[in-house]
C-alpha cells in the first residue's frame, strides 16, 4: 500500500461490501462499486446515479442503479469463471488514486484475466473496461458480456418495463416506478480477435456471446463501452448513451484512457495536499482526495453530494448538513465552481424547505435533514430498526434537527467571504439566508414572564440525546443565521434599491425588526467550571464512562440513542457537539476554553459518527495540540483505505464511502495544521505541525487568485501560483 496505489490481494466474499466502497470509481454523474466485472447482487455490484431518486412500495425513497454495461463473465469449458472458484490461483484488485483508474488481475486456472477500467471524468456518460486474457490451456472460451439489471438495489425495485436490443450497440432501457424517469444504458465492444457472436435477452438483462476455440499461449484483448443516459439529462438524453458509446468505441480504450486521464490530472493538481514526512498519512491523504474528487458534481451546475457520495444507496442517497459543513471546505478552497454547486443545489431547493417549514407551522425555511431533489424530506420517521423486537425505532432527526438551515446559511456567508464572490448572494443565496433566519424568528420559544428566548424540542449534532433544549450548537447556528441576514444590508449597502426590493419581495420588514430584538435574547452557552453545557440538564445526566456503557450492550449491533438506547440517558454522546461549534466558530473561544472542554469532551464522544474526528483535531490544533490531533486525523483520513466506519444502525446497514471524513481531512490538514485561515478577506497561516509532518505543500484559490501554501519547520509562506 504505497505511493498512489490501494491494492487487495485474494478474494474474501466477506469484506465485498466494504471492498465495493474502498475500491469505488466514479465521475460525480455516477459511481460504480469496486466490483469485479462478473460481479452480481450477491458481491454488491451497483451503478449508483447521482440525483435520480425512486420508491418502491411503501419503502423509503433511495437513489436509482442504472443497469450495469460493463458485466462480463468468462466461461471456459462450459465452467464459470469467478475469483471464488476452488481453480482459482491468485486475484488482485487495484484502485489508482491518481487517475481512478480500477485494475484487476486473476489467475483462473485456464485463463489469466487482466483488466483496467474507469468511469470517465472527460465524458460522464462514458465507463469503459479493457480486458486482457492470456489463454493457459486449449479449450473454448466463452465471454458473456453485456447490461445486467442483477444489481445490488436496498429497497428495489425501481426499475420497471425493460426494452432491451441487441446489435453493435446493445441497449437495456427502462423506466422507474414512482416518477416515470427512463434510465438507459448502451453497451459496445471491440474484440482484437475474431469469434463466433450471439446475443441473449433475459431478466437479468441482455448479453453478448463471444465464443471462440483458444489455445494455450494466445493473447486476446477485448475492450468495453458503456454509457448510461437518464431523461433528466436534457434534451438529447435518448441518444446521448449511444452517441457516447459508439463514439468511445471509435476513438478506442486508449483515446478514452488519456482523455480522462487529463482531467483527472487537472482534478488533482487543483486540490492536491502533499504532506512529507509520514508515508502512510500521505497515502491516506491521497485516498481521501480521492474519494472526494471523484464523487463532486461537473457535469451540472446545481447538484450536492450525498452522505455516501456514489457508493450505493445507503442514506438513502440523500444531502446532509455533511455538504455545508464537511465537504464544502475544501471545495470552496480549491474548486469554488464545486462549491458554488453544492450551494446552488440548496437555492434550487429553497422551496421544498420552505414547504417543510410550513408543514411544521412555521415560516421561512427548514432544510431537509436528508434532501434529495428538488429539497424533498428523505428522511422517515422512523430510521432504525430495534435489534431485540425488530420493530422500527422512532427518531427525531427530521422534525427537529433545526440546525440544518444554519448550516445552510453558514456555508452561503462563507462561500461569499472566502472566493469575494456576491453573485451566489444575489442570485437566490441572500434569499435563502433571509429565510433561514425567518424560520429561526418562527422557531423560536419566547417566555411571558421572561426576556430569554431558547430553542426547545431540538436535537444537535449529537443524535444520541433527542428533543432536548438549547442544544448549545444549535443555538449559536441560529444566531449566527439571523446576523447574516443582518449582515446582507452591510454586503449590499452599494446597491440598497435592490436589497430593499428583495425584503419587500420576500415581505420580510416585520421581521427585520423581530431579527434585532431577537438576537440578544437568545440564551448563549452555559458554563459550569469553564466546561459548556451541551444542553440543558446535560450536568444532571450520568457521568460514566464509554466503555461502562458499551458494557451495557446486549447486542453489537445495538443503537444507542432512541428512546431505549445505552447512551441517552447518560454523558456519552455520539460525535462532536460543542467542540464542533468551538470549530465552527473560533473567534468565540478563547484557547484556554477549548482545550477545557476538549478535555472533557473527547472522552466522552464515542465517535460514533465518521463526522467526529475531525472537529476535535482541527480544535486540537487551534490550541497548539497537533500531536492530540494525529491518531484522530489518521482515522479520519484512512477510513475509505481500511473500509472502516460504523456499518451498521440498529439493523440497517449505512456502510459506504465517507466523504464527510474525506472532507475533514483536506480541513485538518489544511485548516488545522497548516492552520489556513481567512482574515479580512485575506488568506493566514498559524501552523501546528505535528511532529510526524515535515512539510506540506497545497494550492488554495483565494478571491479568485491561486496560490500555493507550504508550511514547514522552516517556516510558512503563500505564494502565487500558475495555473
Ligand atoms: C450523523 C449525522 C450525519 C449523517 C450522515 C449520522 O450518523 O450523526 O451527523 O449527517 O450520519 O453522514
Amino acid at each position: 500500500m504505497q505511493g498512489w496505489i490501494l491494492k487487495k490481494e485474494g478474494y474474501d466474499a466477506n469484506s465485498a461490501a466494504a471492498d465495493g466502497n474502498r475500491f469505488l470509481c466514479a465521475n460525480g454523474y455516477m459511481g460504480l462499486r469496486g466490483v469485479c466485472e462478473e460481479a452480481g447482487k450477491e458481491q454488491f455490484a451497483a451503478v449508483t446515479l447521482a440525483g435520480v431518486y425512486d420508491r418502491y412500495m411503501d419503502r423509503w425513497r433511495e437513489p436509482v442503479n442504472a443497469p450495469h454495461g460493463l458485466f462480463v463473465q468468462l466461461y471456459f469449458n462450459g465452467m464459470k469463471m469467478g475469483p471464488g472458484n476452488r481453480e482459482t490461483l491468485r486475484h488482485e484488485i487495484r484502485l489508482d488514486y491518481r487517475d481512478g483508474v480500477f485494475g484487476r488481475d486473476t489467475d483462473f486456472g485456464p485463463v489469466r484475466l487482466q483488466s483496467e477500467r474507469f468511469v470517465s471524468m472527460a465524458d460522464c456518460h462514458l465507463m469503459a473496461d479493457r480486458l486482457h486474457m492470456r489463454i493457459l490451456r486449449d479449450g473454448l472460451l466463452e465471454i458473456r458480456t453485456g447490461i445486467s439489471a442483477d444489481l445490488w438495489d436496498i429497497n428495489g425495485l425501481h426499475l420497471f418495463d425493460p426494452q432491451c436490443r441487441t446489435g453493435e450497440t446493445i441497449l437495456c432501457g427502462a423506466v422507474t416506478g414512482e416518477k416515470g424517469i427512463s434510465v438507459k444504458t448502451t453497451q459496445c465492444v471491440r474484440p482484437e480477435f475474431r469469434a463466433e457472436e450471439a446475443f441473449e435477452e433475459e431478466n437479468e438483462g441482455v448479453f453478448r456471446i463471444l465464443r471462440r476455440k483458444v489455445n494455450r499461449g494466445e493473447e486476446l484483448v477485448l475492450s468495453v463501452f458503456a454509457a448510461v443516459s437518464t431523461s433528466l439529462d436534457g434534451a438529447a438524453w435518448e441518444i446521448c448513451a449511444e452517441e457516447c458509446c459508439r463514439r468511445a468505441k471509435k476513438k478506442g480504450f486508449d483515446a478514452c484512457l488519456r482523455e480522462h486521464r487529463e482531467v483527472w490530472d487537472r482534478i488533482r493538481r487543483r486540490s492536491e495536499i502533499v504532506l512529507e514526512g509520514d508515508e502512510e498519512a500521505a497515502f491516506a491523504l491521497r485516498a481521501s482526495q480521492y474519494h472526494l474528487n471523484c464523487i463532486a458534481p461537473r457535469h451540472a451546475g446545481n447538484m450536492s453530494i450525498p452522505a455516501r457520495g456514489l457508493s450505493g444507496q445507503t442514506y438513502k442517497g440523500a444531502i446532509f448538513w455533511d455538504a455545508e459543513i464537511f465537504f464544502f471546505p475544501m471545495f470552496v478552497h480549491t474548486q469554488p465552481e464545486i462549491a458554488r454547486s453544492l450551494l446552488e443545489y440548496r437555492i434550487e431547493t429553497l422551496p421544498g424547505a420552505m414547504r417543510k417549514a410550513a408543514e411544521y407551522g412555521f415560516r421561512g425555511a427548514f432544510y431537509a435533514w436528508e434532501s434529495q431533489e428538488g429539497g424533498e424530506e428523505g428522511c422517515t420517521n422512523f430510521n432504525v430498526v430495534d435489534v431485540f423486537t425488530h420493530r422500527p425505532v422512532r427518531t427525531y432527526f427530521r422534525d427537529k434537527q433545526i440546525h440544518i438551515s444554519g448550516d445552510v446559511a453558514y456555508a452561503l456567508r462563507s462561500y461569499y467571504e472566502i472566493t469575494g464572490d456576491r453573485s451566489l448572494l444575489e442570485n437566490g443565496g441572500a434569499a435563502v439566508i433571509l429565510e433561514c433566519a425567518r424560520f429561526y424568528i418562527s422557531r423560536a420559544n419566547t417566555h411571558a414572564d421572561s426576556e430569554n428566548v431558547d430553542y426547545a424540542d431540538v436535537i444537535g449534532p449529537d443524535e444520541y440525546h433527542e428533543r432536548v433544549t438549547n442544544n448549545a450548537f444549535t443555538n449559536r447556528m441560529a444566531v449566527h443565521c439571523m446576523e447574516s441576514a443582518l449582515e446582507l444590508k452591510k454586503i449590499f449597502r452599494d446597491r440598497p434599491e435592490w436589497f430593499d426590493a428583495l425584503l419587500q419581495e420576500r415581505g420580510y420588514e416585520k421581521d427585520w425588526a423581530a431579527l434585532e430584538r431577537l438576537i440578544p435574547r437568545i440564551r448563549g452557552p452555559v458554563r459550569q467550571n469553564g466546561i459548556i453545557e451541551q444542553f440543558d440538564g446535560y450536568f444532571q445526566l450520568e457521568d460514566c464512562t464509554l466503555e461502562t456503557v458499551r458494557s451495557r450492550l446486549m447486542d453489537p449491533r445495538e443503537y444507542w440513542g432512541g428512546d431505549h438506547g445505552v447512551a441517552g440517558t447518560t454523558r456519552i454522546i455520539k460525535q462532536a457537539d460543542v467542540i464542533a461549534m468551538m470549530a465552527l466558530f473560533p473567534d468565540d473561544f478563547t484557547d484556554d476554553e477549548v482545550e477545557r472542554n476538549w478535555a472533557y469532551y473527547e472522552p466522552r464522544t464515542e465517535h460514533g459518527s465518521s463526522l467526529s474526528s475531525c472537529m476535535y483535531a482541527l480544535t486540537a490544533c487551534r490550541t497548539g495540540n497537533p500531536d492530540r490531533a494525529w491518531d484522530l486525523f489518521l482515522r479520519t483520513a484512512e477510513i475509505d483505505v481500511t473500509g472502516g466506519g460504523k456499518q451498521w444502525a440498529g439493523e440497517i446497514y449505512i456502510g459506504g464511502t465517507h466523504p464527510a471524513s474525506n472532507g475533514g481531512a483536506w480541513m485538518i490538514a489544511a485548516l488545522g495544521f497548516a492552520g489556513l485561515r481567512m482574515k479580512n478577506g485575506e488568506p493566514e497561516l498559524h501552523p501546528n505541525l505535528p511532529r510526524q509532518i515535515s512539510k506540506l505543500t497545497f494550492p488554495i484559490t483565494a478571491k479568485g487568485k491561486n496560490l500555493t501554501v507550504e508550511v514547514s519547520r522552516e517556516g510558512a509562506v503563500i505564494r502565487d501560483r500558475q495555473t
